[in-house]
């Protein structure tokens, strides 16, 4: 059968070849692209409006009844994000969607569906390591399709340019590319299941104070530059076939009817081909938002209106969208169907019966393992053998660990919400996963190893006298639609480790935090481990660093400031809230690209942990650095040692700069990275490339990055601010199209 005549199946023959396994396998002889041109052909007008309008999948009261009449999607999987139905007689499944990034989530729900989570996406990113963050996609996806979904909320990666951001959990760090590659991989992961990713929350959804009304401003070459730079990372890697806009507006413009980061910068210039959803309740307009590149409406009912409904049909019908974009909208979401492996390898509803938990349960303690960032040590840990009496104090550590609020809460088998602890609504409850680090702590040592709640400061120090060492868990829960009020661990928890340590020197100080925090109590207490929300495995996971049976390896992906006065808005914008109907704004443009170490370094300031730092139980020593001009680009080689008597993981941190000024944004950037395990005496050669865009500058009116010829600075550090070698390499002017080639 000739292409052409395969183009021209009628809309019967089509469905009979969908519905015959001989037969589809050999349709999928044809590309994404013509199966979706096919399918589109074959659609009716009804069906096509049908692929670009989505349900919310829960049956929560508040949704149902009103003047919006919200009726649960018949096929909709209970306490789900969304469900988008299917067209049976074409072969297109119906789209069942789950958040997010850290696993399989569930609405509020008496019932939830329990399943295993990762650490947070901040966590893995502190990893720096690309196979884990593959790893743990590969696994959430997994249990995605063996739940029935066949499209995952995940790829969170909006760049912490706001410390306070209460979703920064989700996120993966302040770095274009450290974010880009790491979470390009998760998507990696989770499609290599055959379902969609998206990769959201698209573009500059930075905070969440007045998220659903802020205006941000930005020029178009910071922009390109700091998280569109990121976010493009993250499509090359991950190719997630769907993109999710954001709640806040752009330069004036809904993220959702955003010509310039839609139809321009998305699709135009990166070659997007899959679809745009709206977040929940982002879509505000038919004409506008379906023109300036929007292609589905999610979670109705969300949104004012149904926009993408009966009043999408008659903008067509009356010209004000072309009947050539509709055919555009429908056909990049069945692209995206067909693209993953969706239509060819269907999700066949509820297999959850047949997950491997044991596995997942490893994949999600590696991943946590690999995060936790030593951040102080004076040799109180590993903790010693010869130990007799251990006090843990804090943070239901007898009990497990916490997790981040909002649509991405992942529920598990035991997790729980302490009595008054939290809010009674969303972004609540605030849960504990069954995880104890107590427990872990206990079985592995002979020590007597006894718990205190913390609650009371005095009785906490007074548990604490004499022990051989002390570990206070201190914690701080973030969530989607609330920041944090400012940079300290509430519930006077500074207090707490304050009056332990006074108690007992040998403090060790635990924290399981959505993002960075002040530590008032640092020159005070002798080690500090940052957790982060360590996932369902985390207690054994933080148990197995703290008696050194894992040796830390895990990096900061963000700064931790010693002040919010630090920081470019020492004040959220937009605080305190406003009604729904004001903008306020907030202006991106005061640290443009500049974001975290950049700009601490730009403004020569010293943060309380730098980007990139993270201490080991072993020393490792590099040597031998050098760099040549490669491609458009740079090589590095550089030889990695472990000098220490342990074996271990260590971050090789390479960072440019231009030899005299090039006009970029900062003193200098992040230009590769790579994790090596390294037994004790060993060593590894490894050579790693530059992506010539990050020796470049973006050019807004010709659309290119331009790689200034001279010489460039190629530098190997421990963190941002401890840089260890620097070789010089002349790199010749470059110009690369945007897509940086
Ligand atoms: C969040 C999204 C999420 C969606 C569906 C929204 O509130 O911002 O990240 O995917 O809800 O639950």
């Amino acid at each position: 059968m000739t292409q052409t005549k395969r183009l021209l199946l009628s809309a019967a023959a089509l469905s009979m070849i969908a519905l015959s396994p001989l037969a589809a396998s050999a349709q999928s002889a044809q590309s994404p692209d013509e199966r979706a041109d096919a399918a589109v052909k074959a659609m009716t007008q009804a069906e096509k409006l049908q692929m670009v309008f989505g349900y919310f999948s829960t049956n929560a009261t508040w949704m149902s009844g009103g003047t919006k009449n919200f009726i649960f999607p018949k096929d909709g999987l209970a306490d789900s994000a969304g469900y988008v139905p299917g067209i049976a007689r074409l072969g297109i499944p119906a789209q069942w969607e789950t958040d997010a990034g850290v696993g399989v989530a569930t609405q509020r729900s008496p019932t939830p569906r329990l399943r295993t989570a990762l650490p947070s996406g901040l966590a893995t990113s502190a990893t720096w390591n690309p196979e884990s963050a593959f790893a743990g996609g590969a696994m959430i996806g997994n249990e995605a399709k063996l739940s029935g979904f066949n499209v995952q909320l995940a790829g969170g990666m909006d760049l912490v340019r706001e410390p306070r951001n209460g979703r920064n959990f989700e996120y993966s760090g302040e770095d274009p590319l450290l974010a880009g590659v790491i979470t390009g991989n998760e998507i990696k992961g989770i499609q290599s299941n055959h379902i969609v990713s998206t990769m959201k929350h698209y573009a500059f959804n930075a905070q969440e104070t007045n998220r659903f009304t802020i205006d941000v401003k930005i020029n178009d070459k910071a922009a390109r530059e700091s998280d569109l730079l990121a976010f493009q990372f993250a499509y090359e890697i991950g190719k997630p076939a769907s993109v999710m806009c954001a709640y806040n507006r752009v330069n004036g413009a809904y993220s959702c009817e955003n010509d310039w980061l839609l139809n321009q910068v998305l699709k135009t210039d990166w070659g997007f081909k899959g679809y745009v959803m709206s977040d929940w309740g982002a879509t505000h307009s038919t004409v506008a938002a379906a023109n300036a590149g929007l292609d589905q409406e999610s979670g109705w009912a969300f949104d004012k209106s149904p926009y993408f409904a009966a009043a999408l049909n008659e903008a067509v019908n009356n010209g004000h969208v072309s009947q050539a974009r509709l055919d555009d909208m429908a056909k990049r979401v069945v692209w995206a169907l067909y693209a993953t492996g969706a239509v060819d390898d269907p999700v066949k509803g509820d297999q959850s019966a047949t997950i491997d938990w044991a596995g997942h349960a490893k994949t999600t303690q590696t991943d946590s393992e690999e995060s936790l960032v030593l951040l102080k040590n004076t040799g109180l840990l590993p903790l010693a053998r010869t130990a007799k009496k251990i006090v843990v104090i804090g943070g239901h550590a007898d009990f497990g660990v916490l997790s981040g609020g909002g649509s991405s809460q992942v529920y598990a088998v035991g997790a729980k919400r302490f009595d008054n602890e939290g809010p009674d609504g969303f972004p609540g409850p605030l849960t504990y996963y069954a995880s104890s680090p107590l427990k872990g702590i206990q079985a592995r040592t002979k020590a007597n190893v006894v718990y205190n709640d913390g609650k009371d400061p005095k009785a906490a120090a007074k548990a604490a006298q004499g022990a051989d060492v002390v570990i206070v868990f201190a914690t701080q829960w973030t969530g989607e639609s609330i920041d944090a009020p400012d940079l300290s661990l509430p519930d006077n928890q500074d207090a707490l480790i304050n009056a332990v340590a006074k108690a007992n020197k040998k403090t060790v100080v635990v924290l399981e935090t959505g993002g960075p925090v002040l530590m008032p109590w640092l020159a005070n207490v002798g080690a500090v481990v940052e957790a982060w929300y360590p996932g369902t495995s985390g207690g054994e996971a933080i148990a197995r660093v703290l008696t050194g049976e894992v040796n830390p390896s895990g990096r900061l992906p963000v700064t931790f400031p010693a002040s919010l006065d630090q920081t470019p808005r020492p004040k959220l914008d937009g605080d305190p809230k406003l009604d729904d109907d004001a903008h306020p704004h907030s202006d991106y443009d005061i640290e443009g690209a500049a974001i975290g170490y950049k700009w601490f370094d730009k403004k020569g300031l010293k943060p309380l942990f730098p980007f990139g730092y993270g201490l080991s139980y072993s020393t490792f020593a590099t040597s031998g650095l050098s760099a040549s001009a490669d491609g458009k680009g740079a090589r590095v080689s550089v030889t990695v040692k472990n000098t220490g008597k342990t074996a271990g993981s260590t971050v090789t941190q390479v960072y440019v700069a231009p030899a005299s000024d090039a006009g970029w944004e900062a003193p200098k950037r992040l230009g590769a990275f790579a994790k090596t395990a390294l037994n004790a005496g060993e060593s590894k050669t490894l050579s790693l490339s530059v992506d010539p865009r990050l020796l470049a500058t973006y050019d807004s009116a010709s659309k290119t990055w331009t790689v200034k010829g001279g010489d460039y600075k190629v530098m190997t550090g421990n963190s941002a601010t401890d840089i260890t070698a620097t070789a010089t390499v002349h790199i010749d002017p470059q110009t690369l199209n945007v897509q940086g080639k």
